[in-house]
């Protein structure tokens, strides 16, 4: 999940009839009103996730797409995304399961205190915030259908886990993501919102880490996109800039084609510590406006 401006709710093309029932009816309407009065509960926005809902298809779209994805990235992905996919279990054979004795949330809750918890689909920016403030990562449980594995343009339950959740198992994106999670949910000031939404982007969708010297790929767009990922890294059409606080939040950025411009951090600690300044400037700004979460 991210933020994705404007996008709706899955289409039936999706195996919607894991998110279609009242459970997930409720809580998609609970998050379309979170924050309004009587609606302040985030935990009623999330949904068990239905494992028995995914067909022989969908297992054996998740092992494509995970074969075809992760002998690549053993050479091309961080080494901290590396870790925590084998931290978490992550694996070929089944699509990772959120519940029970063989969740991949065991290994999370051990490592950073971070869970993956089911949504219906699209989140507004409050709500989605809203769980990354509590270290709880809204997680779309359905899966691509078998004839767009290539490209989707919402996320799925293979961007969600495979691309995102392996970050959560290191402690120190754990914090900056929590931490970027309490500062969004803060402020109601549209500069910092629009500033937070780049943020986002350029690292946690789209970001690139340097390590022993080469560009390595860590943000979800890319992980979890072998034709994105490819031209992220091979593209000469892509400038790769140093990554500066202040130059991300005045980058605008556009969904729907290969990205022109990427950030490379030096490291983990560099992004955490830039949010952990911008958060002091959210908190210190007069236009905030303190939610509880
Ligand atoms: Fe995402």
């Amino acid at each position: 999940m991210g933020q994705h401006d404007g996008k709706q709710k899955f289409s039936g093309s999706l195996n919607s009839a894991m998110i279609d029932g009242p459970e997930g009816v409720a809580a998609q309407e609970y998050a379309n009103n979170f924050g309004a009065p009587g609606y302040d509960d985030i935990s009623r926005i999330y949904i068990t996730q239905r494992y028995e809902g995914y067909s022989a298809e969908n297992q054996e779209s998740w092992r494509t797409l995970y074969d075809r994805q992760m002998s690549y990235l053993e050479s091309h992905a961080s080494d901290v995304y590396l870790t925590g996919a084998r931290s978490i279990r992550l694996v070929r054979d089944h699509i990772p399961h959120l519940d029970g004795p063989e969740s991949i949330n065991i290994y999370l809750k051990k490592l950073t205190g971070w869970q993956s918890c089911g949504v219906p689909g699209y989140l507004p920016a409050k709500a989605f915030f809203a769980c990354l403030a509590r270290r709880e990562f809204p997680t779309t449980v359905v899966l691509r259908p078998k004839e767009s594995l290539d490209y989707l343009p919402e996320p799925d339950v293979f961007h969600d886990i495979f691309g995102h959740v392996p970050l959560h198992a290191d402690p120190i994106f754990a914090d900056f993501l929590q931490t970027y999670g309490k500062a969004a949910s803060t402020t109601n000031d549209p500069f910092h919102i629009e500033r937070l939404a780049r943020l986002f982007w350029f690292t946690v969708e789209f970001g690139l880490i340097r390590e022993g010297g080469r560009v390595k790929l860590y943000g979800s767009g890319l992980i979890s996109s072998p034709g994105e990922s490819r031209h992220a890294l091979d593209s000469p059409d892509v400038e790769r800039r140093p990554f500066d606080m202040e130059t991300v939040c005045s980058t605008s950025f556009e969904i729907d084609h290969f990205q022109p411009i990427l950030f490379v951090l030096e490291s983990f600690d560099q992004l955490r510590e830039a949010m952990n300044s911008y958060a002091q400037r959210i908190l210190n700004s007069p236009a905030t406006a303190h939610v509880e979460g």
